[in-house]
């Protein structure tokens, strides 16, 4: 077995991926990811061809006469008895009912690589592109072109990457409504393990990254391949495993029966596949990736603005007089943007009304937003305005106006979920309309950030007699590229009853994430750990709520609340205009400490400690020249051992001394530190090889309390 044609090696930031397209000992050609993980080091065009000489897979007994590859494409006709990469229908085919791609050809310019194959029978050609940026993440996604006469209706097109075999476990992600992102494992056994998302919206179950590695793997520890992929609508994740003995993760969109035909000449092009490798944990995977959506979506400033939200404070009762005292409160407590939430708009008193009348209601706001946002603009905070611009009421101007604008699937409406309809973006009435009223909204009023939410699954719904979310999705897209496209410095807020929109695809163009209607700090915890799997900690939005959860029931102290807030994008949700001065100064105390954080946090890398107690969470943000750190030491249920075990504080400079020094203003309420400790006293000042590799000893903790740590180079 010959190297037949060109290859493509890549390396960067400690990763690897070679790529060579090789004689299939079938007379054809085919592409194969010969390895994606370690960096391999210099290699040269003969060690590519040894490598391939000592990779070519044997013939064993009972099995085709000549090796089989697993392709970069996986395909049926080659013996492949896994999930093909291509499939599809060709109405009144008479030719052959799968794809076998042939004469492979691969150009590339160092980071990204060009492969073209076409199969003439089957009329179709595919253009593969597989490349890794500066800081190894793989992106990988195929088109495919209808080169044949009459329609071609795409049933999947899937975009695979091999992993290690020694990935015996595979992690993914599940969840519910204030409960996403859970994560579950299982062992990496032959077969598919899939998980799809129907919900016409990425969902709040969404795998987010689904994970193959090394046996318990953790955030520190073993050799991970992470894939996730850039979309926000149907989708699915898998891990497959063959009995041949391959092992690969995939991914792709998840298109309905006769969703996407391909008139002759026509083309469609994946979502990108992103995939990230670490031979130390969970943590430099996800490293890897906030990289990418630190510098592939639309650049904000890493430093972010404090925020406040009137939804948990105000939820439809708007009232300018109470909401400027929640302003007056914010803005004397350090808040720098304050989100006028649902409600304000025509019609809207509660959830059965209003949503597709994007105009400010006359009886409730007889001067328009304009008092409010002068107010909220002379206190000198930003304004941010609540939308939900894909969804309707039945009670409305615009679905009396246009009730076949609403989506549905048969004659009958589709079930209500939250007394709301989805409007149909692939209308093009509809979406003008839409813009048009957004648009007008941005001009009328001075609004630099809109909270984009979007808060039913599409259910039985389709357009022009075909499922509708693939086209939904685009337009979503198109709509906010339209609106960024004319207002540069809008910033937007992903929400989706909650986290139920957290992907890249909405990443590249939003600018941050709502990850849960839950702001219980306990939930917190595990919801924001989790979602930082594949999103940069200061595009998360993290706010303190009142005392008691709204969503729980749960009570906690200011202090567990805030420092659970403190490494992502702070902002706060509570009515403040009425809590009493010495909670607000120590919430005030809470954003100081933010301010002083937030830089670290929008531009440094991730740790999460895997201290063996699962009561304790140990999350820290250390600068990329590990000369600063800060830690959040969260206790999350009551402790296993009656002296708390040692706590290491991952990430720092073992050959670097540093002083570390607890942070964040005093409890209000009474001292909850249980027995004596260094914590509170002087800094202590160690090596980072005993701060990361022996630990420190925190005070007794209560559960669901919290201790935040400021660790600086000495
Ligand atoms: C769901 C969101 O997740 C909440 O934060 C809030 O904006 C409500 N929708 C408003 O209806």
């Amino acid at each position: 077995m010959s190297l037949t044609h060109d290859s493509f090696y890549r390396r960067a930031a400690g990763s690897s991926l070679l790529l060579a397209v090789c004689d299939d000992g079938q007379g054809a050609t085919v592409p194969v990811l010969l390895h994606w993980g370690a960096d391999l080091g210099d290699l040269g065009e003969d060690d590519v061809a040894a490598i391939v000489r000592a990779r070519t897979p044997t013939v064993p007994h009972s099995a085709l006469d000549q090796p089989r590859w697993l392709a970069a494409l996986p395909e049926t006709v080659t013996g492949f008895t896994g999930t093909p990469a291509v499939e599809g229908v060709r109405a009144g085919a008479t030719g052959p009912w799968a794809p076998r791609f042939d004469a492979w050809s691969l150009t590339h310019d160092g980071h990204t690589a060009n492969l073209r194959a076409a199969d003439e029978e089957s009329g179709l050609t595919v253009a593969l592109t597989v490349g890794m940026d500066e800081d190894g993440v793989v992106m990988t996604r195929s088109s495919l072109t209808n080169t044949g006469p009459g329609d071609y209706t795409v049933s999947a097109l899937r975009c695979v990457l091999p992993v290690g075999p020694e990935a015996t476990e595979v992690l993914d992600l599940t969840g519910r409504w204030t409960r996403e992102r859970s994560p579950q494992r299982r062992p990496f056994a032959q077969g598919t393990w899939q998980r799809s998302g129907r919900h016409g919206r990425t969902g709040h179950d969404a795998t987010l990254v689904m994970v193959a590695g090394t046996p318990s793997f953790g955030f520190r520890t073993g050799s991970v391949w992470g894939v996730h992929l850039a979309w926000s609508g149907d989708h699915v994740h898998y891990a497959e495993r063959t009995p041949e003995g391959e092992s690969l993760l995939g991914a792709h969109e998840l298109l309905g029966p006769g969703e996407l035909v391909l008139a002759p000449g026509e083309a469609y092009t994946t979502p990108w596949l992103l995939g990230s490798w670490s031979g130390e944990g969970l943590d430099p995977m996800s490293h890897r990736l906030h990289a990418w959506v630190r510098r592939s979506a639309r650049r904000r400033p890493a430093t972010r603005p404090v925020m406040l939200n009137t939804w948990e404070a105000a939820y439809f009762d708007h009232d300018l007089e109470k909401l400027s005292r929640l302003a007056d409160a914010g803005a004397a407590v350090g808040v720098e943007r304050f989100v006028l939430d649902d409600a304000w708009f025509k019609g809207r008193r509660n959830d059965y009304a209003g949503l597709g009348d994007w105009t400010v209601d006359p009886e409730v706001w007889p001067q328009g937003l304009h008092p409010l946002v002068d107010h909220v603009r002379g206190l000198g905070m930003e304004f941010g305005l609540w939308v939900e611009p894909e969804m309707v009421n039945l009670d409305s101007d615009l679905v009396r106006e246009h009730p076949d604008w609403v989506l549905r699937g048969r004659s009958a409406l589709p079930p209500e979920w939250r007394h709301q309809q989805v409007l149909d973006l692939q209308n093009p009435a509809a979406f003008s309309h839409i813009r048009d009223a957004l648009g007008a909204l941005l001009h009328e009023y001075d609004i630099s950030y809109l909270k984009w939410d979007h808060n039913r699954d599409l259910v039985d719904t389709s357009h022009a007699g075909r499922p509708a979310v693939h086209g939904q999705t685009r337009a979503l897209y198109a709509l906010i590229d339209d609106l960024k496209g004319e207002h540069p410095h809008l910033e937007i807020e992903t929400c989706a009853s909650g986290g139920g929109r957290v992907d890249a695809g909405i990443l590249l163009r939003t600018d941050r994430v709502w990850p849960s209607d839950t702001i219980d700090a306990l939930e917190r915890q595990h919801i924001q750990r989790w979602t930082t799997l594949l999103v940069p900690p200061e595009l998360v939005g993290t706010h303190v709520g009142g005392p008691e959860a709204h969503t729980t029931g749960r009570r906690h102290r200011l202090g567990f609340r805030a420092a659970t807030a403190l490494l992502g994008h702070f902002g706060v949700e509570w009515d403040i205009s009425v809590v009493p001065a010495q909670e607000r100064e120590e919430l005030a105390g809470w954003i100081a400490t933010y301010k002083q954080v937030r830089e670290l946090v929008g531009s440094g890398l991730l740790v999460r400690g895997d201290h063996p107690d699962p009561a304790l969470l140990v999350t820290g943000v250390v600068s990329r020249d590990r000369a600063e750190a800060v830690y959040v030491l969260a206790t999350v249920a009551s402790s296993a051992t009656q002296t708390p075990l040692p706590v290491r504080l991952p990430g720092l400079d073992p050959d670097r001394r540093y002083a570390v020094e607890r942070i964040g203003p005093e409890e209000g309420g009474p001292l909850v530190d249980m027995g004596q400790s260094w914590l509170g006293g002087e800094p202590l000042v160690l090596p980072g090889s005993v701060l990361g590799a022996a630990g420190v000893r925190l005070p007794v903790l209560p559960p669901e309390s919290a201790r935040v740590l400021r660790v600086s180079v000495i």
